[in-house]
């Protein structure tokens, strides 16, 4: 497989330099050394696929940064945005209106718990600090408990949050964070050799942890309810259950990350009906409206939000609750309902995406574990699968990680983007992708395996 050459009018090499140039001269791109790279000129995006300029279509296994959940251009989202424009572009966020009304009331009903109130933000990490110093005011407690192995965004308290190394250039070693580890069976941080024992062994790591830091002194403890770029560790079962009952017993705030893991990724609304677990707070973002339009949020108790009844919330933003990012999320939520689009990513979780990287995992030596539900999938890529040696090792930059790069380069050779962190790729399409799309996207991985199989011993 080649990627598909698309036919004019997509073509158009000379503008695709245009836009790169202006791009190297003026557009200075997250997490990268700006000298270093080279950012596709991308001309256009529809559905599970996107083209460049040269007439290359890929198929797009990121949906983006995980975000287009229902995938790119969907009509009825794009007329919503047409629409409110025309309509009403922008308002202030003190005031009440239509479509802010709506899109926190679609949230609120499928939030799990009476998670009843919205705060509104424009990203997953607004999100967050947020939802920290939400939890902070309503205890009067300091310290915020994260995991390793986690991503909350770049602000100042969600990258200290952060359990991955984009936090290290970051770490101020002193925004109130308290790290543990959380359960990862494939690598386990207590040498367990069963879900039952992973689970077990990090539920008394985290209490012991809790009761060295002192509970009186921690606000919150924040997870991802399936970690994402940090790798799709679905958490064994007991544990979420088990980490809101030390909450309760302290008096300690359980924040769910649902950024990334929530909106239908997982083939639920919210990752955290998996585990039959309701937080106090919830944060969310991407998926909400596909990021057509920038918007995130907190979903907050009933107990929480009136913490906040007489006193007032002493944090706002500008754009809070913008109406064209709320009425993309009220079409959004009601194209996914209308479609199905849930239930369709519970479906390719377990007929198509599921059983189809097992199997590649069966052929190919480099393929160390599989895991993930929904349309939310990794590979953990290793050089042995009996030592579990990862391909690259952890955060490997230049020659080490080039392992990573062919497979990489094989998969765009093959028509297919990836993602890509560390010694994994992830299968993240859209969750409405049909299964002969998802069936292209495991036929690339397969002719890219053969080149990371060549990298094993
Ligand atoms: C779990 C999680 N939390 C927070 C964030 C930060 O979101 P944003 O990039 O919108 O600030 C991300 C982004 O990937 C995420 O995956």
């Amino acid at each position: 497989m080649t990627p598909h050459a698309d036919p004019a009018p997509h073509a158009d090499p000379e503008t695709g330099a245009a836009v790169k140039a202006a791009d190297r001269a003026h557009v200075f791109h997250s997490w990268s050394a700006q000298g270093l790279i080279d950012p596709l000129a991308v001309a256009g995006a529809e559905g599970a696929y996107f083209w460049d300029y040269d007439g290359n279509r890929y198929l797009d296994f990121t949906s983006g940064l995980v975000y287009t959940n229902i995938g790119y251009q969907h009509p009825r989202v794009v007329a919503a945005i047409q629409e409110q424009a025309a309509r009403m572009t922008t308002f202030a966020p003190a005031f009440a209106i239509d479509v802010r009304s709506e899109a926190a009331r679609l949230i609120a009903e499928r939030t799990p718990g009476d998670l009843d109130k919205i705060f509104f933000t424009n990203g997953g990490a607004e999100a967050v600090e947020n939802a920290a110093r939400m939890a902070r005011l309503h205890t009067g407690r300091p310290k915020i408990m994260s995991a390793y192995r986690s991503y909350h965004g770049a602000t100042s308290t969600a990258i200290n949050l952060t359990g991955d190394p984009r936090r290290w250039a970051s770490d101020t070693a002193s925004a109130g964070v308290v790290r543990f580890w959380a359960p990862f069976l494939y690598r386990s941080p207590f040498h367990a050799e069963n879900e039952a024992q992973e689970c077990e062994r990090a539920l008394r790591h985290l209490e012991d942890t809790i009761a060295f830091e002192g509970p009186q002194s921690i606000a919150a403890i924040i997870l991802e309810t399936v970690p994402g770029t940090a790798g799709i560790m679905t958490p064994p079962p007991g544990y979420l259950p088990g980490v809101r009952e030390i909450c309760d017993r302290y008096g300690i705030v359980l924040v769910l990350d649902e950024v990334m893991a929530g909106f239908g990724r997982t083939g639920a609304w919210f990752a955290a009906e998996h585990y039959g677990v309701a937080p106090d707070l919830l944060t969310f973002a991407k998926g909400v409206n596909s990021g057509y339009v920038p918007l995130g949020g907190v979903a907050i108790s009933a107990e929480i939000a009136a913490t906040f009844d007489k006193r007032p919330y002493p944090g706002g933003l500008t754009y809070s609750g913008h109406p064209l990012a709320c009425a993309a999320a009220v079409a959004t939520i009601r194209a996914m309902e209308e479609e199905k689009v849930v239930e369709r990513a519970a479906h390719l979780g377990e007929h198509v995406l599921g059983p189809g990287l097992r199997e590649l995992a069966e052929r190919h030596p480099s393929v160390g574990e599989v895991r993930g539900l929904g349309a939310f999938w990794a590979l953990d890529l290793v050089r042995n699968k009996e030592t579990r040696e990862p391909l690259v090792p952890y955060n490997a930059t230049g020659e080490a990680n080039a392992p990573m790069a062919a497979f990489g380069a094989a998969c765009k050779k093959n028509g297919l983007w990836p993602f890509i962190n560390m010694n994994r790729t992830h299968a993240v399409p859209a969750c409405n992708i049909t299964e002969a799309e998802a069936k292209e996207g495991l036929a690339a991985f397969d002719a890219a395996l053969a080149v990371a199989d060549e990298y094993t011993v």
